[in-house]
C-alpha cells in the first residue's frame, strides 16, 4: 500500500514541528510501520535530533533538489531506530531552496521524487521549515495530510490564515490530485 504522506507545517517558528515529526516517526517505526522522515529544514534539526552526522560529502536533500538531481533513494539513511529512515538536511539546503523559485512546477518536484518510495514505507513524514517558502510549498504539495502545531494564542491563530491560503492555492493548482486534508490539533478544519 502506498505510504501516507504527512507534512508537519507552519510558518511560525518554534511551535513543535520537529519534535512532532521525530516523535511521530519514531512511534510509527516502533509500531512496526516503516517510516521515512524527510528533513525539509535547512536548520537540519530533525537530522541533528536523530543523531545523524552529516559531513560535506554526505548526500542530503539538497542533492535531490540540485540539478542534476540525485534520486531520494540515494540520500536515505538508516537511523538508530529500526524502521525509521531519514532524508537528512543541513544548511546547504538553503541555497538550492532559493533556486527552486526559478523552476517550473516547483511544488511538484518533491511529490514526484517521493512517488517511487511510497511502496516502501507505510508513512512518510515531512518536517517543514518555519516559512511559506518554496520548500514549505513542496512539503505541503507532497502531503496527503498536513498537521499544523499551533499555540492556542490569538496571534498564532491569526497567522494560520496565510498558511491555509497557501494550502488552498496548492490544492487549486493540483490537476487531478486528491488534495490534502488539514489538521489543527485534533480538530479537522
Ligand atoms: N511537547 C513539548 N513539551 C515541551 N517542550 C517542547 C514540546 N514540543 C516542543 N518543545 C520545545 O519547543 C522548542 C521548539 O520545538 P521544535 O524545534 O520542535 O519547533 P519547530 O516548530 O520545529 O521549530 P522551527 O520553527 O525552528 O523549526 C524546542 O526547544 C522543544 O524542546
Ligand atoms: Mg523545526
Amino acid at each position: 500500500m502506498a505510504a501516507q504522506t504527512i507534512a508537519i507545517a507552519t510558518h511560525k517558528g518554534g511551535t513543535g514541528k520537529t519534535v512532532t515529526a521525530m516523535a511521530v516517526g519514531a512511534a510509527f517505526a516502533r509500531a512496526g510501520q516503516r517510516c521515512l522522515l524527510v528533513d525539509m529544514d535547512p536548520q537540519g534539526h530533525s537530522t541533528l535530533g536523530l543523531g545523524m552526522e552529516i559531513d560535506d560529502t554526505a548526500p542530503t536533500l539538497r542533492d535531490f533538489f540540485h540539478e542534476p538531481p540525485l534520486p531520494l533513494s540515494r540520500v536515505i539513511r538508516e537511523t538508530h531506530i529500526a524502521g525509521l529512515h531519514i532524508v537528512p538536511s543541513n544548511i546547504r539546503l538553503a541555497r538550492v531552496a532559493q533556486a527552486l523559485y526559478m523552476r517550473p512546477k516547483r511544488e511538484e518536484i518533491l511529490k514526484r521524487g517521493l512517488q517511487p518510495l511510497r511502496d516502501q514505507y507505510a508513512f512518510i513524514v515531512l518536517d517543514c521549515p518555519p516559512s511559506l517558502s518554496a520548500l514549505a510549498e513542496a512539503g505541503i504539495a507532497a502531503a496527503n495530510l498536513i498537521v499544523i502545531p499551533c499555540q492556542m494564542e490569538a496571534r498564532a491563530a491569526d497567522g494560520l490564515v496565510d498558511l491555509l491560503e497557501v494550502i488552498s492555492l496548492i490544492n487549486d493548482h493540483e490537476s487531478g490530485g486528491d488534495g490534502v486534508a488539514c489538521t489543527l490539533g485534533k480538530q479537522d478544519l
